[in-house]
């Protein structure tokens, strides 16, 4: 069972962590990912090894860091943005499950007109915030759990949400839901085996550099799609 780790809390980890001079596998650093390097994000070189050494000093549990390294679903979403600026342009966008904020912060950058990332996770929140400093650009950072809720919004982005089975089948019928309403929702996704074969339409496909934990192959083959 994982202690809660507050908002603030979290925030304030991970300031004292960029502030903190020093190098090593296990520290974050200010780097741009492969397939987008117009951000730049505050990364672990080595998630696995930040993990450790942060529970080792808190001594309790935390969550897995996700939003410490970036997603091949996330990649290829934000790069999509980023190449066509119309999509997020003058619009209210809530990016779903945000990890580092490399989607929002696309977004943010394409011209949106507001935009929201979302992530249960506290220290994602925390991430998004100081990504979102970094690059000088708003995004609202919020962490509840908006699966069951309906939020305004004129589109949804969702990079590489679909990594396990419990989680997509909250997922898809929240992006469905959202759809039904006239939202604009486009995915990220590498296909890690739960993409539904039939509900999704590929909008573009693209080979993304990654830099994934657990990953063999140098470049992965990711689509974003949208519910048909
Ligand atoms: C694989 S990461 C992807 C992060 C980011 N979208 C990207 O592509 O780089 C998945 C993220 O989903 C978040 N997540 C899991 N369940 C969630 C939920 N119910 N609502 C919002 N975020 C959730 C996790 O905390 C994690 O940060």
């Amino acid at each position: 069972m994982l202690a809660p780790v507050g908002a603030h809390t979290a925030l304030a980890d991970l300031e004292r962590e960029i502030a903190v001079p020093g190098g090593g596998p296990d520290r974050l650093r200010l780097v741009a990912p492969p397939f987008v390097p117009e951000v730049r994000l505050h990364l672990a070189e080595d998630a696995i090894l930040w993990w450790a050494r942060m529970e080792a000093a808190a001594g309790r549990s935390l969550p897995p860091p996700y939003w410490a390294s970036v997603w091949a679903g996330g990649q290829a979403l934000a790069r999509h943005l980023l190449d066509h600026p119309e999509l997020a342009a003058g619009r209210r966008v809530l990016d779903l499950a945000a990890g580092s904020g490399l989607v929002a912060i696309a977004a943010a950058l394409a011209g949106a007109d507001r935009v929201v990332a979302n992530d249960i996770d506290p220290y994602a929140v925390a991430a998004v915030t100081v990504n979102a400093r970094a690059n000088r650009v708003d995004v609202a950072a919020t962490g509840d759990d908006l699966l069951d809720a309906t939020v305004p919004t004129d589109l949804l982005l969702a990079g590489d949400v679909l990594y396990e089975a419990a989680l997509a089948e909250r997922v898809l019928p929240f992006l469905q839901r959202a759809a039904d309403r006239g939202v604009e929702v486009l995915v990220g996704d590498p296909d890690r085996g739960h993409l539904p074969p039939d509900r999704l339409e590929v909008v573009a496909s693209y080979p993304v550099p990654t830099t994934e934990p657990s990953v063999d192959s140098p470049v992965r083959r990711v689509q974003v799609l949208r519910p048909r």
